[in-house]
């Protein structure tokens, strides 16, 4: 009987960790060339540190059990609570802005379907202290940056931003309580996902008046949406003036960056998670085909919320699953490179220590190098050398040992050099 995995977790065979690395690479190059500090914590947590922060939808999707020990714990579903908790216990000490990322795997109980799995590698990358819309800006560049790291282009990505707040405000002015705002985010974050009927559904049971309903989803349906409009939609109050002018700065700020064209204002953006309080962006594929790439923003009252020290915050994840399969769609996946660069062949069993000191040399200098380890012929040695896509066989025989040297053959030109063993040597021995 074949022994499966469970569903929604993947096997990462050789050929698939070629693409896994590519993107884990390529997110740690962008986020150090933006003088992020790498951290990590356990991928285990207390589950009250998700139930209290979190929101609904995650907390629905928890892997979570008591432990031998009796605690009540849940497998990481996100990276922000524990980023928030150990930010906390370290941030007196430490000067601020803190910028730190990670990439944990994650693990949440979805319906496993295109672009999400039960399990995923989450980039992330978070500012703490500083409450300028200047680290938004950054924060947002930095998730296009990573993108164009892999070859993505303005005609494959759009980031779509907005403020929280200004959808609070038009909410506000449309008659819905400010209890019921949590609730009303998360139906507003699945308008392009699920039936309107669902979500007329749920807007009813959050206790939202059908007119205000109605509103919403003629609010929604703007296909070119304005900052000036949504002001105006809006309830006139301070709180929405402070975030139209911010988020018209944070754009301004990515315009200066040559960013811009990758950025859309959509106030019908404001994220599923329950702890955002202003800005709020994610990454797309501009054709829509895909889910999410990325999605943050600013949650400036979780560091206290978790037992820390009053400090605003703001970043952003990006998964590898859409990324993933957005890189194969256009054609951007890395190349297979071989295994191997050079083959030893030793022709009679007498030439193995020569073949095994030629072998260390050149790894020593770096190169790729790999034999046979049973004493085949040196037709064998040579299939499975090409097998393997070596770019050469290195040949020891007892001609060429006896005038310690080697013969080089280029695999795919044929050409053959005699070349003296002393020049194999790495340049620092
Ligand atoms: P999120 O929107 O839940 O945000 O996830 C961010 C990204 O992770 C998504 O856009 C998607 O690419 C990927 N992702 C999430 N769930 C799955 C899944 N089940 N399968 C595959 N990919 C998935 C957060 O997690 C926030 N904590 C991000 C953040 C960091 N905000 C501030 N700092």
């Amino acid at each position: 009987m074949a022994l499966g995995g469970l569903p929604g977790f993947r096997d990462f065979f050789p050929s698939d960790m070629r693409l896994r690395s590519h993107i884990l690479d390529g997110w740690r190059r962008v986020a150090e060339r933006y003088g992020f500090e790498e951290y990590d914590g356990p991928p285990l947590e207390p589950l009250d540190l998700y139930v209290r922060k979190s929101g609904e939808e995650i907390v629905g999707q928890l892997y979570r059990f008591t432990d031998q020990g009796g605690r009540e714990v849940a497998l990481r579903p996100e990276m922000t609570p524990t980023f928030a908790r150990m930010v906390g216990a370290r941030a007196a000490g430490l000067p601020k802005p803190i910028r730190w990322y990670s990439t944990p795997q994650l693990f949440r109980y979805e319906r496993p379907q295109k672009g999400r799995l039960r399990e995923h590698f989450q980039l992330n990358m978070d500012i703490v202290g500083e409450p300028g819309e200047l680290a938004d800006a950054e924060m947002i560049a930095a998730a296009i940056d990573v993108l164009r790291e892999f070859g993505l282009g303005e005609a494959d990505i759009v980031a779509r931003v907005s403020d929280r707040r200004l959808m609070g405000a038009v909410l506000d002015e449309f008659g819905v309580a400010e209890d019921s705002l949590a609730a009303v985010f998360a139906v507003i974050d699945r308008l392009d996902r699920e039936d309107e009927a669902v979500l007329r559904d749920r807007l009813d049971a959050a206790g939202v008046p059908q007119a205000a309903a109605d509103r919403i989803f003629e609010f929604a349906a703007d296909p070119d949406p304005s900052l000036s409009a949504c002001v105006e939609a809006g309830d006139g109050g301070p709180e929405l003036r402070d975030a139209a002018d911010r988020l018209s700065r944070v754009l301004g700020h990515l315009d200066a960056t040559g960013l811009g064209g990758f950025v859309r204002f959509d106030p019908t953006l404001v994220r599923g998670l329950a702890y955002y309080t202003g800005t709020v962006f994610e990454v797309w594929d501009r054709a829509g085909e895909f889910r999410a790439i990325c999605g943050g923003g600013r949650y400036d009252d979780l560091l206290a919320a978790v037992g820390g020290p009053d400090l605003p915050a703001l970043g952003f994840g990006m998964g590898d699953v859409v990324l993933g399969e957005l890189l194969i769609a256009r054609g951007l996946e890395p190349e297979q490179l071989p295994a191997i660069q050079d083959f030893v062949v030793c022709v009679t069993p007498e030439q193995r220590p020569l073949g095994l000191q030629v072998a260390h040399w050149l790894r020593d200098s770096g190169r790729r190098v790999a034999y046979d380890f049973a004493d085949r012929s040196v037709g064998r040695q040579f299939k499975v050398a090409n097998q393997m896509g070596a770019e050469r066989a290195i040949v020891v025989g007892p001609d060429e040992a006896a005038d310690e040297a080697v013969l080089i053959r280029d695999l795919s030109s044929g050409e053959e050099a005699r070349v003296p063993i002393g020049n194999l040597k790495p340049m620092n021995d």
